[in-house]
């Protein structure tokens, strides 16, 4: 019998016709995904809400006002001098950090308002937060003094737009 030597096995003819059908599929796969991936991507709605842009000129001095940030409280403190200057004398607790490494002004203070414990909201006090769940205490620099917490309030990313404005969100 006479034999095309041109001609290509069955066996190699399978494996080519495998490898183009997982290739096609592959392909197939991936360009199903670009819409889903896509519709993943935050919308500019979203976006714009990752920065909230903050009016501090009605906070008095030794007030603090809390505001929302991607569903968290924020305080921001508008710190009295005597207050700037028992924080820039003190490194804090069991985290200890200077003040100067909290702020960007010394007269304000913005800190995420969330207990480093268990994620209670601690509240207002003359010489800081205290956290009513278990107790902890926080300084006017958000640096825990007392109780379980381990860690101080964390800093959220922010930064001046004006002398009245902030914006959190950007740092
Ligand atoms: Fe604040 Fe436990 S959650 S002390």
């Amino acid at each position: 019998m006479c034999q095309n030597t041109t001609e290509i096995p069955d066996e190699s003819r399978r494996d080519f016709l495998g490898a183009l059908t997982a290739s096609v599929a592959g392909a197939g796969a991936i360009a199903a995904c670009v819409p889903f991936v896509k519709s993943m991507s935050p919308s500019s709605d979203v976006l714009d809400k990752a920065t909230v842009e903050i009016d501090i000129s009605k906070i008095g001095m030794g007030q603090e006002k809390t505001v929302a940030w991607q569903g968290k409280p924020v305080f921001i403190l508008h710190r009295t001098p005597a207050m700037i200057s028992e924080m820039e004398s003190s490194k804090g607790g069991k985290d200890p950090e200077p003040d100067s490494k909290r702020i960007q002004q010394p007269e304000w203070l913005v800190v995420v308002g969330i207990c480093t414990h268990l994620g209670c909201v601690p509240n207002k006090t003359a010489s800081g937060w205290f956290c009513p769940c278990h107790g902890s205490v926080y300084d006017n620099s958000g640096r825990i003094i007392a109780g379980p917490a381990p860690k101080n309030l964390i800093l959220p990313p922010y930064h001046f737009v004006s002398e009245e404005k902030i914006v959190i969100g950007k740092a």
